[in-house]
């Protein structure tokens, strides 16, 4: 078989949870997923963007059993006790990608505690909140990929003036990764968190930085910004088997802007 014919088949028979399954990210991340032969369950506040997404992926993936599922995960009463309705869909979920997240262009005098809320419920609370919901059901056939998605201002404190909330919960994520990793690794789940640097989608262009594209760029040894397919590429490797004997680890994919 072809390297893109094993590629296509690596994920067949599994289910994947893509949370944050819309904007530039996410939607690499499920037509990634897809491609490797997943099917999906799609998860994100906007119903209409999602049945997009879904058909859109129908188009070239007629075989993918895709399931879309809207939901705040801000929101403890849309998450808390979803679990075994989302799992009873689709049967079962082998791998969860946390990739929901929102940010803001306001810093730390500027950030008032609506907003701090906002962002560490959606980024972090929301993640603990899921996986409650959905992680008894892999430990008990004993199998799961997770993939949390950070950033590089976990690690770095922030880019310029990095908004406060954002970092934290950031950083909290990288607290959880390594935490649920060490606890979950006895039932063969593996949790790895994706640290990526500026990667050109509508988060960028929310917080502004879009006006500075040529002098990010020049920040990046590798004199670009990152593309959603970039951090895609690096979840399908964390959900592979290929990554079986990596877990609780941060992958950075940054252009060499930081390297530890
Ligand atoms: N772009 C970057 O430069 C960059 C760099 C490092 C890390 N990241 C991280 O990568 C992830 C994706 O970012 P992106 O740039 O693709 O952002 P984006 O285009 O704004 O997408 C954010 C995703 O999160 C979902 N979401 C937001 N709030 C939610 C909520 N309360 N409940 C459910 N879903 C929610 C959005 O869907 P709905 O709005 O429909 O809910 C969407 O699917 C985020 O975690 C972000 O922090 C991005």
């Amino acid at each position: 078989m072809s390297e893109r014919g094993k590629a296509l088949q690596e994920l067949s028979g599994k289910v994947s949870l893509v949370a944050g399954a819309l904007g530039g990210i996410g939607e690499a991340i499920s037509s990634k997923l897809a491609d490797m032969g997943s099917d999906l369950i799609l998860v994100a506040r906007d119903s209409n963007g999602l049945t997009r997404l879904k058909e859109k992926l129908m188009e070239t993936h007629r075989e993918t059993r895709i399931w879309t599922y809207p939901m705040d995960l801000s929101s403890v009463d849309e998450v808390r006790g979803k679990g075994k309705e989302i799992v009873s869909t689709s049967g079962k979920v082998d791998i969860l990608v946390y990739n929901a997240g929102v940010n803001s262009p306001h810093h730390f005098l500027d950030l008032d505690l609506e907003e701090w809320e906002t962002i560490i419920n959606t980024n972090l609370r929301g993640a603990f909140l899921l996986l409650k919901e959905i992680v008894p059901e892999m430990m008990t056939k004993k199998y799961g990929r997770i993939v949390i998605m950070s950033s590089i201002v976990a690690k770095t404190g922030g880019l310029g003036k990095a908004n406060l909330a954002y970092t934290v919960s950031k950083a909290g994520l990288l607290g959880l990764t390594r935490n649920l990793a060490k606890y979950l690794a006895p039932y063969n789940i593996t949790v790895n968190a994706v640290a990526p640097s500026f990667i050109e989608t509508d988060m960028l262009r929310k917080t502004g930085f879009d006006q500075r594209l040529e002098e990010l760029k020049k920040l990046h040894p590798l004199g670009r910004i990152g593309t959603p397919e970039d951090v895609a590429n690096v979840v399908a490797f964390l959900v592979s088997d290929a990554s079986s004997f990596i877990t609780g680890e941060t992958v950075n994919v940054n252009g060499g802007l930081l390297m530890d």
